[in-house]
C-alpha cells in the first residue's frame, strides 16, 4: 500500500499562505508522481488569529502538532502585533516544546541564480549551517531589574547545556559523513570573549569528534565567519553553531545563495516531529499581490521529503527549482520575477511532471 503522511500546514502571516499554497502544489506533484499520498490539516495560528482571539498556541494545538509526520509552516509576524509576541509565543514555542533542537539551513547556489559574490559560482556555495534551535540567548532566560528608572537593568542570558550542544554537534557530524561531500565540519562560536558558552562548546565539539576520525574539523570565531563566508565560501562544508549566531550567518548565507526568495530551512528533532519553513518573514508590503517568490517555501517542502525518507520526491522538486530558478525566472526577488508567485509553482509543478487532473 502507498504510503500516506500527515502533513500539519500552518501557513501563518503575510504571504505565508501564499507562498505555503505553492509549495503544496509541489508536494502534490511530486506526491504523485513517485506514489505516496498526504493528508494535509491546516491551522490558523498566527497574528490574525491571535488579534481576533488572543491565542497564540493553545495547547490542545500543540498536543495535535504532536501527532503527524510533519509540519510545513509558511511565515510568522504582523504588523498589527508587537515585535516578539508571536515571534516568541508561536514559532520559538514551536521549537521548543516540539524539542525541534536542529535548525538545518542549507546555503546552496544553484546554476543561473545570481550571487552578489564577485567570481564565486554554484561550486563555491555549497554548505550547510546547523544551528542549535533550543538554547543560547533564544532560551528567554533573564529580566528586569528597577525598569523604567535611571537604573533600569537588563540581563539577557545565554544558557548552554553540555546535553544541548552535544546533540546538535552530534547531530552536525552525522549530517557531514552522510553528505560525504568535503567530510569538514566547523565549529563557529567566540572562544576568545565568550570563555564560558564557547568553552563547553568547544569541548563537548573535540569530544564527539573522536568519535567521527573521517571528518575533518576546524574552528572560526563568529566575526571571522562573517568575513570568511563572503572571500571564500569554498572552505565550508558543514558549519555548527549556537542559535544567535546560527540565526545572523544564515541571513548572510541567504544572501550568497541569491536572497530569501530560495532560502529554506528545516526545525529538526530528529525522534519527534520536525517543522519546515522558508526562512524569510511574512513581507506585509508584498501581502496579497501574488508577487511573492514561492521557491523557499518550495525548497522547505522538498527538505521536509527528504526528512520523511521520500529522497525521489525531493530529488524531483529540486530539479524542478533548479530549472525554474535557471530558466525561467528573471530575479528572485518578489515582483521582478517576471512571473507571479502562482504561475512559479506552476511551473515547478509542470517540471515535477506529474499528470494534473485539470
Ligand atoms: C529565523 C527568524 C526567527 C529567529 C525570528 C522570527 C524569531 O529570524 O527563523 O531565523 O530569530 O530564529
Ligand atoms: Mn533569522
Amino acid at each position: 500500500m502507498a504510503k500516506n503522511y500527515r502533513i500539519a500546514v500552518l501557513p501563518g502571516d503575510g504571504t505565508g499562505p501564499e507562498v505555503v499554497r505553492e509549495a503544496l502544489k509541489a508536494l502534490d506533484a511530486a506526491a504523485q508522481k513517485t506514489g505516496f499520498t498526504t493528508e494535509k490539516t491546516h491551522y490558523d495560528l498566527g497574528g490574525e488569529r491571535y488579534l481576533k482571539t488572543g491565542e497564540i498556541l493553545p495547547e490542545e494545538t500543540l498536543e495535535e502538532l504532536r501527532k503527524f509526520d510533519a509540519i510545513l509552516l509558511g511565515a510568522i509576524g504582523h504588523p498589527d502585533v508587537k515585535p516578539g509576541i508571536l515571534e516568541k509565543g508561536l514559532l520559538l514555542e514551536l521549537r521548543f516544546k516540539l524539542d525541534q533542537y536542529v535548525n538545518l539551513r542549507p546555503v546552496i547556489l544553484y546554476p543561473g541564480v545570481e550571487t552578489p559574490l564577485k567570481d564565486k559560482g554554484p561550486e563555491d556555495i555549497q554548505f550547510v549551517v546547523v544551528r542549535e534551535n533550543t538554547e543560547g540567548l533564544y532560551a528567554g532566560a533573564g529580566g528586569f531589574l528597577r525598569k523604567g528608572t535611571p537604573h533600569e537593568v537588563a540581563v539577557q542570558e545565554s544558557i548552554n547545556t553540555r546535553m544541548g550542544a552535544e546533540r546538535c554537534i552530534r547531530f552536525a557530524f552525522d549530517y557531514c559523513r552522510k553528505r560525504n561531500y568535503r567530510k569538514k565540519l566547523t565549529l563557529c562560536g567566540k572562544t576568545n570573549v565568550l570563555t564560558y558558552a564557547f568553552d563547553l562548546w568547544q569541548r563537548a565539539f573535540y569530544d564527539v569528534a573522536k568519535e567521527y576520525p573521517d571528518i575533518e574539523t576546524d574552528y572560526v570565531h563568529v566575526d571571522a565567519i562573517c568575513m570568511w563566508m563572503i572571500k571564500n565560501p569554498e572552505w565550508f562544508d558543514v558549519i555548527v553553531t549556537d542559535n544567535l549566531f546560527g540565526d545572523i550567518i544564515t541571513d548572510l548565507g541567504a544572501m550568497i545563495q541569491g536572497g530569501l526568495g530560495i532560502a529554506a530551512g528545516g526545525n529538526i528533532n530528529p525522534g519527534g516531529v520536525s517543522m519546515f519553513e522558508p526562512i524569510g518573514g511574512s513581507a506585509p508590503k508584498y501581502t496579497g499581490k501574488n508577487i511573492i517568490n514561492p521557491v523557499a517555501a518550495i525548497a522547505a517542502a522538498q527538505m521536509m521529503l527528504e526528512h520523511l525518507g521520500e529522497t525521489s520526491a525531493a530529488a524531483l522538486i529540486e530539479n524542478a527549482i533548479k530549472k525554474v530558478v535557471s530558466s525561467d525566472l528573471k530575479s528572485l526577488s518578489a515582483g521582478q520575477m517576471g512571473y507571479s508567485t502562482s504561475e512559479v509553482g506552476d511551473l515547478v509543478v509542470k517540471y515535477i511532471g506529474a499528470v494534473t487532473r485539470d
